[in-house]
């Protein structure tokens, strides 16, 4: 069993993926800011820790006190439109944070280290599916940012022998049971769409009808939370072998927003309000995985991913769990 420190842990994958960790016996020591998190999130079992990433003094000690064998970081900031306003505050957070924590990392003599990173690190498409080899070319300031983090990590990989694992998550969605998926403000598509089926909001926007898909609207490939947890959980049987190696998580099945919006409306038995609103700059029209590697070399198999499961389980959290505290876990001053 492993002593993982999870950066992050308060949030929604992380959160999740915390409680997949504790499930199976391991140790967790979240760190986490609560500047987009929540701490009732955090689950019960693991230690948790109020603070910045880049706290240079407070972090370093947590390694030895608790014996850590792995790190996770998932901690980032993450809204794609507040990058593009205000790109400055996501390279000094994402960035320079993930740089001032990675010294911390170096400075414990830890050596496996496992980064949330983004299909939006390759950009606009050139073909689909994507795998690892397309070339990176980023939209907008998020991606842009880790990007960096993971050129960053492969230096740290040749220089230290870190193990590093880039997992490139295509779109997360989906919920376990007491945790899913809250975001201030919520730009994804499926919690977006449960509100309104929730009649909190009055209409969903599907923004552009014009692209050229099947039927006008974007493509994206979705992939349950639980999945990408377990993706998290197989990188700890990885042999440290001292390398970078990078991982796209989606499932290679995509969905256009309107076969989406269907989905939630057969789930859910609820028509949902449709307005239909212009293109948001930056958005490719498809974005589909080819998870081929990550199959092949970590016998990692998508169970949760299908439409109707992802959204079963996000519209079951909202209407038992949504808002609700479910947890209080061990706190440590922070
Ligand atoms: N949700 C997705 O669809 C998706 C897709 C691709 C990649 N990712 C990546 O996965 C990770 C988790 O995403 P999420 O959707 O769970 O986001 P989230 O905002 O729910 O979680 C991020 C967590 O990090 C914490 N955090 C942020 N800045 C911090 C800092 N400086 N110090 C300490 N803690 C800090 C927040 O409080 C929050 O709990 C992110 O790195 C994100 O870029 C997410």
């Amino acid at each position: 069993m492993a002593n993982v420190l999870v950066t992050g842990g308060a949030g929604y994958v992380g959160s999740i993926c915390c409680a997949e960790l504790v499930a199976r016996g391991h140790s967790v020591v979240v760190v986490d800011d609560l500047s987009t998190g929540f701490r009732e999130a955090v689950p019960p079992q693991a230690v948790f820790y109020q603070l910045d990433l880049a706290d240079r003094e407070k972090i370093p000690p947590l390694f030895r006190e608790h014996g850590i064998d792995a790190v996770f970081h998932f901690a980032a900031k993450a809204l794609v439109p507040e990058s593009v306003r205000n790109p400055g505050f996501f390279f000094d957070q994402n960035v320079a944070g993930g740089i001032a924590f990675l010294e911390a990392v170096r400075e414990s003599g830890v050596k496996k280290f496992v980064f949330s990173s983004s299909a939006a690190v390759y950009g606009e498409p050139r073909t689909v599916p994507i795998d690892e080899s397309h070339e990176n070319n980023p939209t907008n300031a998020y991606g842009e940012t880790k990007l960096m983090l993971e050129r960053v990590l492969a230096w740290y990989a040749l220089a230290y022998r870190w193990t590093v694992v880039a997992l490139r998550y295509f779109n997360a969605a989906g919920a376990r049971d007491g945790i899913g998926e809250r975001h201030q403000p919520e730009t994804h598509i499926i919690p977006l769409l449960l509100e309104a089926a929730a009649r909190e909001t009055e209409v969903f926007t599907l923004y552009g009808t014009d692209y050229d898909t099947t039927d006008g609207t974007c493509v994206r490939d979705y992939i349950h939370v639980l999945d990408i947890a377990a993706a998290h959980i197989l990188t700890l049987d990885l042999p440290e072998d001292g390398e970078m190696h990078v991982y796209n998580i989606g499932c290679g099945r995509p969905f256009s927003v309107r076969e989406v919006i269907g989905a939630v409306q057969d789930v859910t038995g609820r028509k949902i309000p449709v307005r239909q609103g212009p293109r948001r700059p930056g958005d490719p029209a498809v974005l589909c995985a080819n998870p081929a590697k990550l199959m092949r070399e970590l016998d990692w198999q998508p169970r949760f991913s299908d439409l109707a499961t992802i959204i079963g389980s996000a519209w079951q959290w909202k209407l038992t769990h949504a808002g609700r505290p479910s947890s209080v876990g061990v706190e440590r001053a922070g």
